[in-house]
């Protein structure tokens, strides 16, 4: 089981279920499809998001259990990731994903893509089903946010003079967006107060950039057994994250090596000294630390709950995944 397992107590009988539900879900239409989906949701994959939304709904739903379509709502979550995760791996080439190979490498880029599209499009048609507009609205912004990012990262690769601003709005396209909105309707679901919802939405967009960032570290200071995915792949493929773009700030020869493209020998290598070097990871630990803070203070409007805490504790777990 992955490390983040016992945070998710009050809802472990639930993510159970949603396991076997998400297989189910796919179909199996295609036995390519059916082997993806297979694959995918058997592999070993973190389950935060679906966790978030299983322990915002049980957070708003204290006196009565949580209904059919929170939980639907979770595995419609999980299933947008999924895919989003399907086509990231595509256009960074990488091998290997949740531990085992990824579609891409197993199926060829066109099977992934079109098994991308096809839980994309399946997670449309369960969200329409779930009949409340306005979360239907939410998720669908959601999917064009995550291609937005997508682009907006392919747009900026090896661009040394983005900003924090851009690197921070980018990550909210391509990873805050379906935490925020996904915990906003979560809180629709159960009919909450506007002002409720409307801190259930803060307190995922502020964990989904904390999450993020952490990610990106990672990236830098982790292995491929641990994470289950490649590390180190980031920088080489010019996607210019948080400890990066700090320690630009200090080491301006970090950004003739990024201008060429690590194209003489030993570029990459000194890109990263220095980068080890400067405060880069330090700051983007703080900035992490930063966002998981604010995330914990909106949920100061929840009841007191063993949920409540779990969303709490999910926060600062995110930040210890980096000791
Ligand atoms: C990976 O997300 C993509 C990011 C937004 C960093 P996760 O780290 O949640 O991936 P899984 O679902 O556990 O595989
Ligand atoms: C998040 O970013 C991926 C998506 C939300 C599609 P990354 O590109 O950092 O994700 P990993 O590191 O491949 O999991
Ligand atoms: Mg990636
Ligand atoms: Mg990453």
């Amino acid at each position: 089981m992955t490390p983040a397992t016992s945070l998710f107590t009050p809802v472990e009988a639930d993510l159970r279920l949603l396991a076997d539900n998400l297989k189910q879900l796919v179909g199996n239409r295609h036995p390519i499809l059916f082997a993806a989906a297979e694959h995918l949701f058997g592999a070993g994959g973190k389950r935060i998001r679906p966790a978030i939304v299983l322990l915002i709904s049980r957070a708003t739903m204290l006196e009565q259990d949580i209904t059919p379509r929170h939980r639907r709502l979770a595995e419609i979550t999980e299933m947008i990731h999924t895919a989003s995760l399907v086509h990231d791996d595509v256009v960074d080439e990488s091998d290997v994903r949740r531990g085992v190979p990824t579609v891409h490498s197993l199926f060829g880029n066109r099977i992934a893509i079109l098994a991308g599209d096809f839980l994309f499009a399946q997670s449309s048609w369960y969200l329409a089903n779930l009949d409340n507009l306005e979360v239907v609205k939410l998720l669908s912004e959601v999917i064009m946010d995550l291609a937005t990012g997508e682009i907006q990262q392919g747009l900026n690769r090896f661009d040394a003079g983005i900003s924090i601003e851009t690197y921070l709005q980018k990550s909210y396209y391509k990873t805050a967006s379906l935490i925020a909105n996904s915990s906003k309707a979560a809180g629709l679901l159960s009919e909450v107060s506007r002002e409720t919802v409307e801190h259930l939405y803060s307190y995922g967009r502020h964990f989904g950039i904390a999450f993020q960032i952490v990610d990106d570290i990672l990236d830098f200071t982790s292995t491929t057994d641990t994470l289950g995915k490649p590390v180190g792949s980031d920088l080489k493929s010019g996607n210019l994250t948080a400890p990066v773009l700090f320690a630009l700030a200090e080491k301006p020869s970090l950004e003739v090596l990024i201008d060429r493209e690590f194209a003489q020998e030993g570029d990459l290598e000194q890109a990263l000294a220095l980068i080890q070097d400067s405060q880069g990871i330090h700051k983007a630990r703080e900035l992490a630390a930063h966002h998981a803070k604010l995330a914990i203070e909106h949920l100061a409007v929840l009841p007191p709950s063993e949920s409540h805490q779990a969303l709490i504790n999910i926060a600062e777990y995110t930040l210890s995944r980096l000791y």
